[in-house]
């Protein structure tokens, strides 16, 4: 069985009000990009990775991936040009990947800590059950319903809810097939895990973790370089 990865690396990263795409920011020398092909090309699997970037940054990208991953890897890499939205990016990614692979994991390379542990979590569920896996956290603080002038009207109920990650996997044809769907759909999800669903998949969880964190804000910055020097990563 050959393992497919998509690293989804071509959002501009407006919310984080960088010169650089999200991706290509520094973290202490290095861009966050270079952090997720690393932890991607270092699973002992046989592999293909899809590397999908903003069409002016692909030289670039090739440089990087040239850099990170030895001459002797099992890992094959290719570098793609992104979609305007998420999900475009994603599909563009999978169709850079050959067909005899059987399970494919979407990762969002704003995600650099993932660890290769969560990566094999997701994989070793995605074998064993053929559903759909992502990663999940339960939600420690309470949880208020607010307004749009920021005044609480109640309190959610937390239980039944979680706060998921990726990397997210998928058997190859099960993501294939919902990606095939999602122009019919008229509010287009932020997840892929969300579009399997639409698509009558279903989708189970595994633990996620802390480390998985997403670079989204200036604050995440600031988060993720202290992840960075805990973990001596
Ligand atoms: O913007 P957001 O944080 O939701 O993006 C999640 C991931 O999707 C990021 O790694 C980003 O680079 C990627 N993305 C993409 N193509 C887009 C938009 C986002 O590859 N058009």
């Amino acid at each position: 069985p050959t393992l497919g990865i998509v690293l989804v690396a071509a959002g501009r990263g407006e919310r984080l009000g960088a010169s650089a795409p999200k991706a290509f920011i520094d973290l202490r020398g290095r861009k966050l990009i270079e952090f997720g092909i690393a932890v991607a090309t270092s699973l002992p699997h046989t592999g293909h990775l899809a590397v999908v970037v903003p069409e002016d940054r692909a030289a670039q990208a090739l440089e990087i991936v040239n850099r990170v991953v030895p001459a002797d890897s099992p890992w094959t890499v290719t570098v793609v040009p992104g979609g305007r939205e998420r999900h475009e990016s994603v599909r563009f990614g999978l169709d850079a990947l050959p067909d005899s692979i059987d399970t494919v994991l979407v990762h969002d390379a704003a995600r650099p800590f993932a660890s290769a542990e969560l990566f094999e979590r997701v994989i070793g569920e995605v074998r064993r059950t053929g559903d759909s896996v992502i990663p999940a956290l339960r939600v420690a603080d309470t949880l208020k319903r607010i307004d749009d002038e920021g005044i609480v009207h109640e309190t959610v109920d937390r239980t039944p809810l979680v706060a998921v990650q990726t990397p997210q996997g998928f058997p190859r044809e099960t993501l294939a097939a919902a990606h095939a769907t999602a122009q019919l759909h008229a509010d287009i999800p932020t997840d892929d895990a969300e579009l399997v669903q639409r698509a009558g998949g279903r989708v189970r969880t595994v633990p996620g973790e802390i480390n998985a964190h997403k670079l989204t804000t200036p604050e995440d910055l600031r988060l993720l370089e202290f992840f960075l020097t805990a973990h001596a990563l």
